[in-house]
């Protein structure tokens, strides 16, 4: 059967502003963290650490971080391609880290300029340091159904690159449909190459939509026994280093599936929206989800 509680990781703040051309104020991006700490999300993705020639967007990683107001049992990783990275993000007071790979070449040297074995060398050195200072790190895989560079990715590429995220200490994998163009029929075939390396109590699943398949995806993920789904508020998002790839899906639809479901996340579906109103509005854009439409629209 189908689990009780999903936990929604929320990366709306991280991986839906980073793409965005226009500097979102500092302010406004602490206030849509404040705004989502108040709808029962338990993780809120704050940043990135990385570098602001690369992704200018999140040059205000400190200012951010330092800025939001923490609320007791909510998670808020920040993402930490390198050692330097790492050590800018536990300045700044972050209290959990993400390590970033993927499971294509040529993602990894246009995302994080370095080959995949290189990443995994500097992988290393945030999780040696991270299990000193008793930091929990998330691992991502991106590509986990396709790349925008090779094109299809082996299941097995995919499960040996986890294997290593995850027998680096990494507490969980987040594989990523990053440009969306997973289909159910990829989905289960990715995850049952993955399951056997890693026990599927660890594994996350990050869905952009870009072909309109997130939902059947997700679905697809927790009828296999999945149970952390990555979403972001509005839809927004998509990465700097993947073209064409559109918004995450969004966290207001993957709440109102699981709702209906039946399945319980703790999250505020009404308040999710409002906080999606908000960062539109600041944004001047029409949000991604389609529940926000419908709901707002009636
Ligand atoms: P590099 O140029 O190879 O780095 O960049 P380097 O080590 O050779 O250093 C060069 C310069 O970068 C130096 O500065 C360093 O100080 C600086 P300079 O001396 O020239 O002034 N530098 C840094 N600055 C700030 N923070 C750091 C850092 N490291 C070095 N951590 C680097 C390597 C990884 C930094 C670069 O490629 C980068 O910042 N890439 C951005 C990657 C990114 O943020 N991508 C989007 C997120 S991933 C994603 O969206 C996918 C995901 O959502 C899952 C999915 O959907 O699949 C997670
Ligand atoms: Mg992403």
């Amino acid at each position: 059967g189908l689990p009780e509680y999903i936990k929604i990781v929320e990366v709306g703040p991280r991986d839906g502003l980073q793409n965005e051309k226009v500097i979102v104020p500092t302010d406004i991006k602490i206030e849509l963290i404040n705004q989502l700490s108040k709808t029962g999300l338990p993780a809120i993705e704050v940043t990135s650490f990385v570098s602001s020639k690369w992704v200018p967007q999140m040059a205000d990683h400190k200012e951010v971080m330092r800025g939001i107001e923490r609320h007791p049992g909510v998670q808020y990783p920040v993402l930490t391609p390198n050692l330097q990275g790492f050590n800018s993000a536990i300045a700044a007071g972050a209290t959990e880290v993400s390590v970033f790979g993927a499971a294509s070449e040529s993602f990894t040297k246009m995302n994080i300029n370095c080959s995949i074995e290189e990443s995994i060398e500097k992988f290393e050195e945030v999780t040696k340091s991270a299990r000193n200072m008793n930091i929990p790190v998330r691992g991502y895989v991106s590509c986990a159904l396709g790349c925008p560079y090779e094109g299809s990715i082996a299941p097995d590429k995919v499960a040996e690159v986890s294997k290593r995220l995850y027998s680096m200490g990494c507490y969980e994998i987040s594989l990523g449909d990053t440009i969306g163009v997973g289909t159910p029929g990829s989905m289960k075939k990715m995850l049952e190459a993955v399951m056997k390396e890693i026990p599927l109590s660890a594994l996350a699943v990050h869905c952009h939509d870009t072909y309109g398949q997130a939902l059947a995806n997700i679905l697809t993920a927790i009828q296999m026994g999945v149970t952390v789904v990555d979403s972001s508020v509005a839809g927004l998002g998509g990465c700097p280093y993947a073209k064409g790839a559109t918004g995450n899906v969004a966290t207001e639809d993957v709440i109102y599936m699981l709702n209906g479901l039946g399945i319980n996340t703790g999250v505020n579906l009404y308040a999710v929206m409002e906080a999606g109103n908000f960062i539109c509005t600041a944004l001047n854009k029409k949000t991604n989800s389609k529940v926000a439409q419908a709901s707002f629209n009636t």
